[in-house]
């Protein structure tokens, strides 16, 4: 069975993709938890360039948002396309250069954000020859998915796929605009945009890249191994294919909520929250379509640690779906902007959404691609606890904090002065940049153990393989 699995799809390229999603889940976290840590005790900037806290914070947005998001999103959506069309891949050899491409960029992002070269503008920090880079091998990533969807044995087009096509069109679209600049050099350019322009187009894109990649890609996820780990239908389809379209025409309107209080036309922000407010109808919509799938066998999450996962991530989604919206409202905004409190929204999404999803659909993957059981049920609950742990920490530590400091900044006494000077905000964050650093560690470890599970499986699955071969030969 397994065999003719094999040979049927592409599993190989899948399994490169899945075990590179682990070892940047384990790297990127790590250089999350040294940056937290930089923030707390300052001592371990050490005074060299290369590490200063300013050069690593955009390495750890590429590593964990990139390296992590990226091959999560790739491995998963090759393997869903290929089960859920019965074909597969269009090119194996296409695929291997998305794998490839998209490992050389990693490379170049490790080489270039400690040196210093950067376009400076979030998230899509890396200078052009490197943009270009991306555009291609992006492009490259979607022919190959488009042209799978286009030879299907299957006349539906299952609804994971929406999800991720959705956030591929929208990728190329927003990478491409948002990265067009005019080279000085090869390792300097100008935004074609300017002031304000420039601006939006950045938040257009920047939002776009929460709205689209971390949450529409991963929602392709969540649509397709939630129902697989479950073993039952997910809980209505009708009401995925509204939270797809709902989705799409929403999210592209919401990028000027980051630019509350700007130069931006007042109008942009107001119709920026609104949106924002709207979207918890669609974003809740499908949290619950994703947890109703377990409706009448909840009892499954008692034993299945992986499930757990599943559904753990869909709560974090829809806290921070609910938190998100909130925070765009103006006068909310006008306390949350510049404070930890956006670090908090930021991790309750990425830690407990994006992460989270991404580890069970790697661990049902590990299992399916290997045809085995995890080498330790165990591991999988502890990694579920301490990642669970880990980012209820994070995310208190930054709302305290995020608050306070908000809080702290606009006060003024009888006489019309400020309260408290800067500094003295910074030195009240201290013990909660000390108890996210920790929350980041139990994080981190928990990453640790599924990178050790993961490698322990696939050594245990081959050596079984190898004596059964064997036994087969001697046979
Ligand atoms: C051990 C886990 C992690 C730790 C300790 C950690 C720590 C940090 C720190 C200290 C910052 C800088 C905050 C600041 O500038 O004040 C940051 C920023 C960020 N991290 Fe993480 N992180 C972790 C995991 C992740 C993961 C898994 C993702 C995504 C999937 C992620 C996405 C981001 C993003 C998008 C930002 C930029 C936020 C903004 O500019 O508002 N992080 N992280
Ligand atoms: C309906 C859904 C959501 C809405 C309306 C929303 C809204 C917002 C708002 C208002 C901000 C702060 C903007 C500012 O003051 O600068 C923000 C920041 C952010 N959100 Fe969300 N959010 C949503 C869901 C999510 C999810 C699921 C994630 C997943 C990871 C996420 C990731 C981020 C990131 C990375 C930032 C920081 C951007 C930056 O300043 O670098 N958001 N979001």
């Amino acid at each position: 069975m397994q065999a003719s699995l094999d040979q049927k799809y592409n599993f190989e390229i899948i399994k490169w993709f899945t075990v590179s999603a682990v070892i940047y889940l384990v790297v990127g976290t790590a250089v999350g938890v040294l940056i937290a840590s930089q923030l707390a005790w300052p001592v371990l900037n050490f005074d060299i360039a290369e590490l200063t806290f300013g050069r690593l914070r955009p390495l750890h947005t590429n590593a964990v948002i990139f390296a992590f998001g990226g091959m999560s999103l790739m491995a998963t959506s090759y393997y869903s396309v290929q089960r859920t069309c019965g074909v597969r891949i269009w090119s194996d050899k296409l695929a291997w250069f998305v794998f490839w491409g998209w490992t050389a960029i990693i490379v170049s992002a490790v080489i270039t954000l400690p040196l210093g070269i950067t376009q400076s503008k979030e998230y899509a920090e890396l200078e052009w020859p490197i943009d270009i880079a991306i555009a291609v091998v992006w492009v490259a990533y979607t022919l190959n998915f488009v042209m799978t969807l286009a030879t299907r044995k299957t006349k539906h087009i299952y609804v994971s796929n929406w999800f991720f096509l959705s956030m591929m069109v929208m990728i190329t679209l927003l990478h491409v605009v948002n990265s067009l600049a005019v080279p000085v050099d090869m390792f300097n350019s100008y935004s074609v945009f300017s002031g304000v322009q420039d601006a939006m187009i950045q938040w257009w894109w920047g939002h776009n890249a929460v709205g689209f990649y971390l949450t529409a890609g991963f929602l392709g996820i969540m649509y397709y191994f939630v129902p697989k780990q479950a073993g039952r239908p997910v809980f209505s389809y009708r009401l995925s294919v509204i939270h797809f379209w709902a989705l799409t025409f929403g999210y592209v309107w919401l990028g000027a909520h980051h630019l509350q209080y700007t130069a931006l036309p007042d109008w942009t922000g107001s119709v920026g929250a609104a949106i924002s407010l709207a979207m918890i109808i669609p974003s809740w919509g499908g949290a619950i379509n994703g947890m109703m799938t377990l409706s009448g066998a909840w009892d499954k999450l008692r034993t299945d640690y992986v499930l757990r996962f599943l559904i753990v991530s869909l709560a974090f989604y829809a806290m921070s779906t609910f938190e998100g919206p909130v925070m765009s409202a103006k006068t909310v905004n006008a306390l949350s902007h510049y404070t930890d409190w956006t670090i908090g929204h930021v991790h309750s999404g990425a830690l407990g959404w994006v992460a989270m999803v991404a580890a069970g659909a790697i661990y049902h993957l590990v299992m399916k691609l290997w045809n085995t059981k995890m080498y330790s049920e165990s591991l999988i609950n502890a990694h579920f606890w301490l990642a669970t742990i880990g980012t209820v920490v994070y995310i208190i530590a930054m709302w305290v904090s995020g608050i306070m400091q908000g809080l702290m900044w606009r006060d003024y006494d009888q006489f019309g002065t400020l309260t408290y000077t800067f500094a003295e905000s910074v030195a009240a964050m201290h013990p909660y940049y000390a108890m996210r650093a920790v929350g980041g560690l139990i994080y981190w470890t928990g990453g640790v153990l599924m990178l050790y599970n993961v490698i322990m499986t696939i050594r245990m699955a081959t050596s079984e393989k190898s004596v059964s071969s064997a036994a087969t030969a001697t046979a």
